[in-house]
């Protein structure tokens, strides 16, 4: 993983580059984050270093907790690049539910609506476990091929971390709420089932969980109005 040069760029974000090659003839993404020149460089070495750490660790965990993400193959913490599991012809959330909308038929409906009750069984097995996954949005979960099957896999989990207290996962539902209805502008209903999904599923503090959620939507509504 020392050199990259056998592998090709294929997206370049703001934090990371990401690169398509193979590791022992498996498809794999190499993952680099790197420095952002405006932070101050101690601070952002630091910071580099926390998401990649807190990225192959949450892998790893959610892995030993049954939840689809993909494998890490190998992690360097110098350079900071992160060898996982590639699935080639994955579509983000985000395109399918945005092409289904789009289409608007039974099908797409029925295909909508049970992606919405899998999203939320697998946050609520997320918090049952304790991961918070910092950066729940539709960008970072990705449906393998064939797509209509709806095998959902969780990535970018760079603001991740483990916690119990029902006001972070309360907290991370609502950071997926506010990406979820501006990115699907209209999608009430189907995020309402989503949430319904994720009460019905969750094992731990749901009651707890989900006081504490319309207290920050609240806060958040206020926040809004007033300016
Ligand atoms: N294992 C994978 N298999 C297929 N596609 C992937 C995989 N991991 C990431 N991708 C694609 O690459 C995109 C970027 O990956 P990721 O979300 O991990 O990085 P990022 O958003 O650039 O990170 P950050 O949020 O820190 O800037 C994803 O939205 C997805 O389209
Ligand atoms: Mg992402």
């Amino acid at each position: 993983m020392e050199n990259l040069s056998e592998f090709e760029l294929w997206k370049q974000g703001a934090e990371a580059k990401v690169y398509l090659g193979d590791f022992f003839g498996q498809p794999v993404i190499v993952k680099e984050r790197f420095p952002k020149k405006y932070r101050h460089p101690a601070l952002d070495q630091n910071l580099t270093q926390d998401r990649f750490k807190s990225e192959a660790r949450m892998l790893v965990r959610c892995k030993a907790a049954g939840i689809k993400t993909p494998t890490v193959y190998y992690a360097d913490y110098i350079s900071c690049r992160l060898c996982l599991e590639y699935f080639p012809g994955s579509a983000t959330a985000k395109d399918f539910i945005n092409e289904k909308l789009l289409m608007n038929d039974e099908r797409s409906r029925d295909l909508l609506n049970k992606l919405m009750a899998l999203i939320g069984s697998n946050v609520a097995r997320l918090h049952d476990n304790d991961i918070i996954h910092g950066d729940l949005t539709t960008s970072n979960l990705i449906l393998r091929e064939p797509h209509d099957d709806l095998d959902l896999y969780f990535i970018d989990f760079g603001l991740g971390y483990v916690s119990k207290s029902p006001e972070d996962k309360s907290v991370d539902l609502y950071v997926l709420e506010r990406a979820f209805l501006s990115t699907h502008p209209g999608t009430e209903e189907l995020f309402a089932l989503l949430l319904r999904t994720y009460l019905d599923k969750s094992t731990r503090d749901g009651k707890e969980i989900a006081a504490k959620f319309y207290e920050v939507r609240l806060r958040g509504r206020k926040r809004v109005m007033i300016g």
